[in-house]
């Protein structure tokens, strides 16, 4: 039984308001003290033109009468009310269970489609930090629309596009290695890169080649288009490696090439709504009324540039899938792009440029830049990793040698990679996505604190305890469903706390949708996970005398596994068994 559902619907019938109304005003009062749920009557004075207290008295007539509710009380213009306990943890404790990795789920999203356009790196550019974060925000979103019903299309709008291609082309014919390019074809792209913009400051005709290369391949001419081709593959072979060892995975890479093409549509269409002007020779569209500085949309000397290409991708992507939302996940720095592209869409008349959201992002720094970097100022994604999977084995290894666990070499390795990663992640996704990330190792790798050891090391624990309980006969097998009745059994301070963080689970989930905020989820994943550890240092749970109660308590156990997990895997974190 749902008994928000049923105290919003109980409420509705009687104050006449729609249930979402009430489902918003709804409160958890922060002390449990003053009741499970909270209804503000005040917010009704004006439409039921009584009192507040007068409210309160008659809800609390209504609700008195259901048997979920075991009493309610007055204070202020609050109607506080209490849930009567047993009913209340079986039923979140049964409804965790049935529900399993669907913990949360919903049908908000259904028959809407959202585009999450995340990651997005510049072909023979290093894959870097700030990547990471688009990576890692723009997963989790993905998952989290989708468990609340959504059709999701990930898109990876590659930065494959541009007159850097020229400056490439033109540097790879004078100084390209073919046999450097196949060994590390991002740092051999790097290279000539640096090395044109080294030379091109005492022989400008390098400019002029570049642009040129770059109009023969706006043209489709085969050399370049060929040249083209190949850094791109290459390239995605090696993005590829990170999303493969993050778990990260895109519907499509149509990058800003993939719309060159779509371009005179959209010039005629600013054309037909006279919004076109020309401005030092390049075609623009204004925005005073915006408050913004014009918008480019072809060079003076007729190419095309990153903005005209964002447009194109949003009439095409409206055209594909006829999208919910149209979310990119993409640096704070770019939000004045942004805001150039739906405005000018806008100023078209595209209505659903309002339903395009740049969900931005903050910086990553690092305090103690103790970090090798192969490039360079650029901090390497890769290197990132790989520093903080050494360090993980480095604890784990330390730690097997102290308690004597004897976990094999190879497994230890397998558990520093996941555990290495998941402190990464869980870093990128801590906090509130607009704040800063400042890097620190004692704080990503704290066992005890809020961070990703202490929360998969949790969950390790918790599963071994119900291992424990199949080795001693008490259940068949760690996912065995419990007869419902024995749950009424299921009473205790902790067990209550831990069923309000499994009731709220959905909540949360929706939370981080609306709010394009995969921190809110991280949040609750971390309360569960405290919680479970206060329930566990209280009670003793395979050591309970009484059977039905030592079941009931191990159903606590599988449901908080089950939240934990569920929870982890929506932000793009996999839960680690042994650890
Ligand atoms: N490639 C760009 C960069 O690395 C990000 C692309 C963002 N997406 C977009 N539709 N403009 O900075």
């Amino acid at each position: 039984m749902d008994f928000r559902q049923e105290i919003v619907k109980a409420l509705a019938a009687r104050t006449g308001l729609t249930e979402d109304q009430i489902d918003v005003w709804l409160e958890i009062p922060p002390q449990s003290h003053m009741g499970d749920f909270a209804f503000p009557c005040f917010r009704l004075a004006k439409t039921m033109r009584k009192a507040p207290p007068m409210i309160a008295a008659e809800l609390a007539d209504v609700l008195e009468a259901a048997d979920y509710i075991e009493r309610t009380e007055t204070a202020g213009g609050y109607l506080n009310f209490f849930v009567r306990r047993s009913a209340y943890i079986a039923g979140q404790v049964k409804n965790a269970l049935t529900a399993g990795s669907s913990l949360g789920s919903s049908d908000q999203g259904e028959g809407k489609t959202v585009i999450v356009e995340f990651s997005s790196p510049n072909i023979a550019k290093p894959f870097h930090v700030g990547h990471a974060f688009t990576t890692i925000l723009g997963n989790s979103l993905s998952r989290i629309y989708k468990h609340l019903g959504y059709e999701v299309i990930r898109m990876n709008h590659l930065g494959d596009y541009g007159t850097q291609f020229g400056k490439l082309i033109a540097a790879w014919n004078l100084w390209g290695d073919e046999t450097a390019l196949e060994a590390h074809p991002i740092n051999e792209l790097l290279r000539i890169y640096v090395k044109f913009h080294d030379e091109a400051k005492n022989a400008p005709e390098l400019e002029l080649q570049a642009r040129d290369h770059f109009r023969r391949l706006e043209n489709g001419e085969s050399f370049e288009k060929g040249l083209w081709q190949k850094f791109r593959d290459l390239s995605l072979k090696e993005f590829n490696l990170v999303y493969e060892r993050l778990g990260v995975e895109f519907d499509n890479f149509n990058g800003e090439s993939f719309y060159s093409n779509q371009i005179p549509e959209v010039i005629e269409e600013l054309k037909s709504k006279k919004l076109l002007v020309e401005s030092e020779g390049a075609q623009v569209v204004m925005l005073d009324e915006y408050d913004l500085p014009p918008c480019i949309i072809l060079k003076s000397d007729g190419t095309t540039i990153y903005a005209s290409r964002d447009i194109a991708a949003v009439l095409y992507r409206d055209k594909t899938y006829n999208f919910h939302k149209n979310i990119y996940v993409v640096g704070t720095p770019q939000a004045l792009h942004f805001k150039q592209v739906f405005s000018v869409l806008e100023k078209a008349g595209f209505e659903k440029s309002k339903d395009c959201v740049h969900v931005g992002f903050g910086l990553v720094k690092f305090p103690d830049r103790k970090l090798s970097t192969r490039s360079g100022d650029v901090i390497l994604l890769e290197d990132l990793l790989n520093e903080s999977v050494d360090k993980t084995y480095e604890i784990i290894r330390s730690n097997s040698e102290l308690r004597q666990t004897d976990i094999p070499e190879q497994e230890m390795r397998e558990i520093a990679e996941k555990i290495g990663l998941a402190a990464i992640m869980f870093t990128f996704q801590k906090n509130s996505r607009e704040r800063d990330i400042v890097f620190a190792w004692e704080d990503m790798l704290d066992f005890e604190g809020d961070s990703a050891p202490y929360v998969l090391y949790t969950y390790a624990r918790a599963h071994s305890i119900l291992r424990k309980a199949v080795s001693a006969g008490y259940i068949s097998s760690v996912d065995e469903l419990p007869d419902d009745q024995i749950l009424d059994k299921l009473v205790s301070d902790d067990e209550f706390a831990l069923a309000k963080l499994l009731d709220t689970f959905g909540n949360a989930v929706e939370r981080a949708a609306a709010a394009n905020e995969p921190y809110m989820l991280l949040r609750q994943v971390i309360n569960l996970a405290r919680a479970f550890n206060r329930y566990y240092h209280n009670e003793s749970i395979l050591k309970t005398e009484e059977v039905e109660l030592r079941r009931a308590r191990l159903a606590v156990l599988q449901a908080v596994c089950t939240a934990i997990r569920t929870g982890l895997e929506l932000l793009g974190i996999q839960a680690v068994e042994r650890m």
